[in-house]
């Protein structure tokens, strides 16, 4: 097993307790942690929203929740322990006439114990339910909000949110989750560059080539489609998920890894984006639509068809990004995100320049030289890519073989998700892996200047077969018109 570190006694209440995101995510995570050890005798979690139900069927969609998400059928002994943990308050948040003192009866309200507020809600209430939060004497202490991605839907809209929120908790007590940040390999990032002396002296544009970050899903949008739509993969994922990882990659080493000395070095990080102007964006970006499919063999059908109604929102993005600093200078950096596309696949590709002098008379090409491959998932893991000889006699024949340290094969654990660590970090008061204000209206003015460009273009709406295709076929071309390729998207 895993080593845990033991945090503290605390109360979390999750609004939208009952949604999806408490279903997929929190109520598991909560459960392992708890399942570990790792959570106190006496913490309390909370689930609150608007359906009318009682804390034995809150306990019952928990354990169906639990259940979904767990490879095996859960021990109905050690549940019947940790349920005890349970209750549920219903109640509209938003509504001034709430009946708050239902929901205080049940927190400890200790100012040594951290109170949590999660609000698994649509980001239009996070301010409404601070207000309220701050109204009936919650916010202070030491409560804390957790507020789930998209903060906003522009910059404008997330600087609304930011000074509602702050206007009611200081930054210290926001948590802004993006949850790439929780993922192993995502951390794991930060320990491979600055835990090795091998790496960093060639972290620059005189040793890297270019960078590639790929996102691919292979899911449609299905019951998202209403949510989606609205949003896109440009601030679905490019927003927060993809620049985030883009930061990690960039960024100068931090001093410490403690408090905010990550955090200031993603926020210059993003200050660095080149903004994308009209006259550029259609030659450094690609947006487009999956049309009908087959996934594993199953013919789906296309996003217009999801959705129900026709639609000018992108499920699929490339971009070619330029970090404007003296490290990154002329090093290109191409990202690509869609759903539907051939595999679920998440990666990050370093490409190193070929040896200066090609001795064994290698070909000009990226095949020819390192390549670093973090492997964010699934198949977890770090390959370096070097030159080999290939063993016979009779010429020198030279292959690129990887070096392969695999998760799966050197540490026998179960995966935890990214939510179980980032819960444990609020209640710790761990910030390093969360977002602060300006990092995330750093990044959306980026994907404003994007957006504006895109119609001010008038950039095409491109599109590619659901399942089949790696996205459409000018993401491709995006790269060969640098004399470069993707990297091909593994089918899992
Ligand atoms: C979410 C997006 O933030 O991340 C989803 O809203 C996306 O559209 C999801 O599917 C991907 O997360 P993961 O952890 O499955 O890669």
């Amino acid at each position: 097993m895993a080593e845990f570190i033991p945090v503290g006694s605390f109360d979390i209440v999750i609004f939208g307790g009952t949604g999806d995101l408490s279903r997929r995510k929190l109520m598991p995570a909560l459960y392992h942690r708890w399942a570990d050890g790792q959570i106190p005798e006496n913490s309390r979690i909370i689930g609150v929203s608007r359906s009318d139900m009682d804390d034995s069927a809150f306990k019952a969609f928990a354990f169906d929740a639990c259940e979904e998400a767990t490879p095996e059928k859960l021990d109905k002994t050690e549940w019947k322990k940790f349920e005890k943990h349970l209750a549920y308050v219903a109640m509209d948040a938003t509504d001034p006439k709430a009946d708050w003192e239902a929901l205080k009866s049940l927190l400890t309200l200790d100012p040594e114990r951290p109170c949590i507020f999660y609000l698994a809600v649509t980001p239009k209430i996070y301010v409404p339910i601070c207000q309220a939060l701050g109204k009936v004497g919650l916010s202070d202490g030491n409560s804390r909000v957790v507020l789930e991605k998209p903060i906003g839907t522009d910059l404008v809209s997330a600087r609304e949110i930011n000074e509602g929120v702050g206007a009611v908790f200081c930054e210290e007590c926001i948590y802004r989750i993006d949850h790439y940040l929780g993922k192993e390999t995502v951390q794991n990032l930060m320990v491979l560059r600055f835990a090795n002396s091998l790496f960093e002296p060639l972290w620059n544009r005189t040793a890297i080539d270019h960078i590639q970050i790929t996102v691919a899903e292979h899911y449609g949008v299905g019951e998202r489609a209403g949510y989606y739509d609205g949003s896109g993969a440009l601030r679905d994922m490019v927003q927060n998920h993809l620049l985030q990882l883009l930061c990690l990659i960039a960024m100068e080493p931090p001093n410490s890894i403690d408090g905010d000395a990550i955090r200031v070095e993603k926020i210059k990080v993003l200050e660095a984006l080149r903004p994308m102007t009209k006259d550029k964006v259609s030659k450094n970006s690609v947006r487009a639509q999956y049309k009908a499919g087959s996934v594993k063999g199953e013919a789906v059908g296309g996003y217009l068809e999801e959705l129900g109604r026709d639609s000018d929102t992108e499920t699929f993005v490339a971009l070619k990004a330029t970090v404007d600093n003296w490290r990154w200078a002329r090093v290109p950096f191409y990202l690509r995100t869609g759903k539907r596309m051939k595999g679920r696949h998440s990666e990050i590709v370093i490409q190193f320049r070929p040896a200066p002098h090609a001795m064994f008379g290698q070909s000009k090409g990226h095949g020819q030289s390192n390549r670093l491959v973090i492997n964010v998932q699934p198949d977890e893991g770090v390959k370096l890519y070097l030159q080999i000889k290939e063993p016979g006699p009779g010429g020198l024949r030279i292959k690129s073989l990887p070096m392969d340290l695999s998760y799966e094969d050197n540490f026998q654990v179960r995966y935890p998700d990214a939510y179980e660590r980032l819960l444990m970090d609020v209640v710790r008061g761990n910030l390093s892996l969360f977002m602060r204000r300006e990092e995330v209206e750093a990044a959306w003015k980026w994907v404003d200047g994007l957006l504006e460009a895109w119609q001010e273009a008038e950039t095409p709406m491109h599109t590619y077969q659901a399942g089949v295709e790696d996205g459409p076929v000018e993401a491709r071309m995006m790269l060969r018109r640098d004399d470069r390729d993707w990297w091909e998207i593994k089918d899992d």
